[in-house]
This record gives structure tokens, C-alpha cells and sequence, in this order.
């Protein structure tokens, strides 16, 4: 556990607590439904970690016997599928549900931490629904918000900060830290990441590759050309032909209208089982056929000839029957040595599924 402070309910006394300074907290959130999976991960890192749900299946609070930084690190280094984002919890203490909960954060803030003239600070504020604060989370932004501009100058932001203040709050509990985005696996609160849907989009399938774009760091305009199987309606499709790309889409259904006429799109109406490609043609390889996992990656490996040396491949992977780890290991021993996975996500645009970014290793 961190040292922390609590406050004692209904007044603005702090009071330290002891606890050991070699540990630390977070509060870590999956794709509801999947917490237990974030959990085994995590366990698999920190064994002597210990839980205490916050939402059930989807939030939960973790403590860990080494200092924040090191858990971090770790986290990141080994980042697990199934946590989508993690905030630190520097400090907590009984909610008084009232705005002296607002009072009491500022005055922490204050007293604890440090912040320069026109530093970029973001402010996340979650708050369970059974919380019954009278506070809103905008009150709570905002209470902080006056506080960075008046007192240090600091410039609030909701993009590109350069640290989170981070706040959760339960029916009972008011838990704070501070962090770098990057530490928190996303710089969304929670890991929500939300896309503008805009008149022309196909899909919200589309939301998908867009996400795995962030999160993988990649950027799909540095392609050429792109090989898309389970293409329809076209949301992948559009958002790579959007970056400039070639693509050449494989579905036996039909495209989206608007997209037929693309003079950078080839589309094959066909199983994809059934085509014939040039080899090593293609530098991105992306999937999202929505199938049994291993029918598909017996597709992808008999197209996996058209695909470079050192070819990007993104693909979505249903979870059939909630065995997730099982799943990732079979797939990989059916794509052998030929592919090798960088990461392995559930993005918050995956409901039953994950995705795998992969490359296609470079010939001997
Ligand atoms: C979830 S949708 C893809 C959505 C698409 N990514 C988008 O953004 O619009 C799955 C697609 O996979 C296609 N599909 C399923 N089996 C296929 C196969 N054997 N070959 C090619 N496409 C297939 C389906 O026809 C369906 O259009």
C-alpha cells in the first residue's frame, strides 16, 4: 500500500496514515465482462497482488507490493490484454458526498503537489452511479481546474497532457493520483476512448481500426498497399483508403455503395478462401471477419504469400467461449514462426473480441 492521507468524514482534517511505503494502488478497468481476465494477468506479474472489486466485472481497485513506478514499468512492459487502463491512487479517503469532497481534493492537491506554469493538466473524474455525491464530475474538473489556473498557472486540457490528475469515486470512497498518460495504458478516462461518428461513416466497425491505430502507435498513411478480408461493408476499407492507401478488399457481400467507385479500391466479391494474389504484394494485412478463430487464422495463413517481409497485420479475434489465453496460444501455434505478435489488446471497441497486431517476420 502507498502511504496516504485519510480525511475524517464531514470536516477538512487530514489525518496521515501508516501504511508500508514499498507498495502501491490503482484502480484498474477492462472491458465489462472481462475484469477477471485483467486480474489473472495481472496475477501472473505481481503474485502477491490483492483485489477489492469496485464494479463488478468491469473496475476494481489493486494493490501491489512494489513501489508505482515499478508496477508501471512492469504493466507496461508486459501490458496485459484485458486491463484497458490503469490510474494510480496516491491517495483516498471516506467521501463525505458533499462538496467538502471537492474542498478536501483541492486542499490535498495543495498540500501535496507541485505544479509548473503552463504545464498541460488533464483532470479525469469517474464516479459510480451508487456514489449519490451531490457533485457532478464537471463540478469536480472544474473545482481543480480553478486551482491549477489560479494558484500555479498550470493550463487545464483534456488532449495531449502532460499529467492526469485522476479522481474515483464510489458510495463511500474518494480516491486520487496523478500520472503521466502513458502510465495509465490510455489517456482516456478509463481507457473510454470515444470517436465523433461523422454522416459519411460505413461502420462502427471502423471505430475498431481507428483505436488500434492509437493504441499501436501506428500510422496507417506510412502503408502502400493494404489487404482487407471480411472487407463489408467497407469501414475499414474507407478509413484506410481515407490515409492513402491502395486497397484491395476481399467479401463475398456488398460494399458500401459510396465506396465502389474508389479509384484506389479493388474489390473482390469473393470468399476469401477462393482468390488468387500476387505475392508479396501487400504491407498491411487486416482482418476482421468476425468468425471462428481458427477457420480464421487458417484463412489468413493461406494469404499470408501476398503479404511482405516485415507486413503489418491487424486482426480481430472473436472470443467463441470466454477461454481468451487459450485462444491467443492456439492461434499463434497455427501461425507459427511466420508471424510474430507485438501486442495482443482488447481495445474498448472490441466486445467479444480482441485484437492482435502482428508481423510478418522477415525471410531467413
Ligand atoms: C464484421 S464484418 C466486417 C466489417 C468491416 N470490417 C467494416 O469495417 O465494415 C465481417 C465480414 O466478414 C465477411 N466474411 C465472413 N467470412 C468470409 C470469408 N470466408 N471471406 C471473406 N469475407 C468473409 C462477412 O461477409 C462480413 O461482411
Amino acid at each position: 500500500m502507498v502511504s496516504g492521507t485519510a480525511l475524517d468524514q464531514g470536516t477538512s482534517r487530514m489525518t496521515s496514515t501508516t501504511t508500508p511505503s514499498t507498495g502501491s494502488r490503482f484502480i484498474g478497468t477492462s472491458n465489462h465482462g472481462y475484469c477477471q481476465h485483467a486480474q489473472e494477468e495481472l496475477k501472473r506479474l505481481f503474485p502477491e497482488i490483492r483485489y477489492t472489486l469496485l464494479i463488478p466485472t468491469e473496475v476494481f481497485l489493486f494493490e501491489v507490493p512494489v513501489s508505482a513506478q515499478e508496477a508501471v514499468e512492469l504493466i507496461k512492459q508486459k501490458e496485459p490484454m484485458f486491463l484497458r487502463h490503469i490510474q494510480p491512487v496516491d491517495f483516498a479517503w471516506e467521501g463525505s458526498r458533499s462538496d467538502t469532497d471537492l474542498d478536501n481534493l483541492v486542499q490535498w492537491l495543495q498540500q501535496n503537489v507541485n505544479f509548473s506554469a503552463g504545464e498541460k493538466i488533464a483532470v479525469q473524474v469517474r464516479k459510480e452511479e451508487r456514489s449519490q455525491a451531490a457533485y457532478t464530475p464537471f463540478s469536480v474538473k472544474q473545482a481543480i481546474d480553478g486551482l491549477l489556473t489560479s494558484v500555479y498557472g498550470a493550463e487545464p486540457v483534456v488532449k495531449e497532457a502532460e499529467r492526469i490528475i485522476s479522481v474515483y469515486v464510489t458510495a463511500t470512497k474518494f480516491y486520487a493520483g496523478i500520472s503521466r498518460p502513458k502510465d495509465n495504458l490510455s489517456d482516456w478516462a478509463g481507457g473510454a476512448i470515444r470517436f465523433h461518428k461523422n454522416e459519411e461513416q460505413i461502420s462502427r466497425a471502423q471505430f475498431k481500426l481507428l483505436e488500434a491505430e492509437q493504441r499501436f502507435e501506428l500510422d496507417f498513411s506510412s502503408y502502400h498497399l493494404a489487404l482487407d478480408i471480411g472487407a463489408a461493408p467497407g469501414g475499414w476499407t474507407s478509413l484506410l483508403l481515407e490515409r492513402g492507401l491502395r486497397v484491395t478488399a476481399i467479401d463475398p457481400a456488398n460494399m458500401h455503395p459510396t465506396l465502389i467507385q474508389h479509384p484506389r479500391l479493388t474489390f473482390l466479391k469473393k470468399n476469401a478462401g477462393d482468390v488468387k494474389l500476387k505475392k508479396d504484394e501487400f504491407d498491411l494485412l487486416v482482418c476482421d471477419m468476425s468468425w471462428d478463430p481458427k477457420q480464421m487464422a487458417r484463412l489468413v495463413s493461406d494469404l499470408l504469400y501476398a503479404v511482405k517481409s516485415g507486413g503489418t497485420l491487424i486482426i480481430t479475434v472473436k472470443l467463441m467461449h470466454k477461454k481468451p489465453f487459450q485462444t491467443v496460444r492456439e492461434l499463434l501455434h497455427m501461425f507459427g514462426s511466420e508471424l510474430l505478435l507485438v501486442k495482443a489488446k482488447q481495445l474498448f471497441h472490441n466486445r467479444e473480441e480482441l485484437t492482435l497486431y502482428m508481423l510478418k517476420q522477415t525471410d531467413l
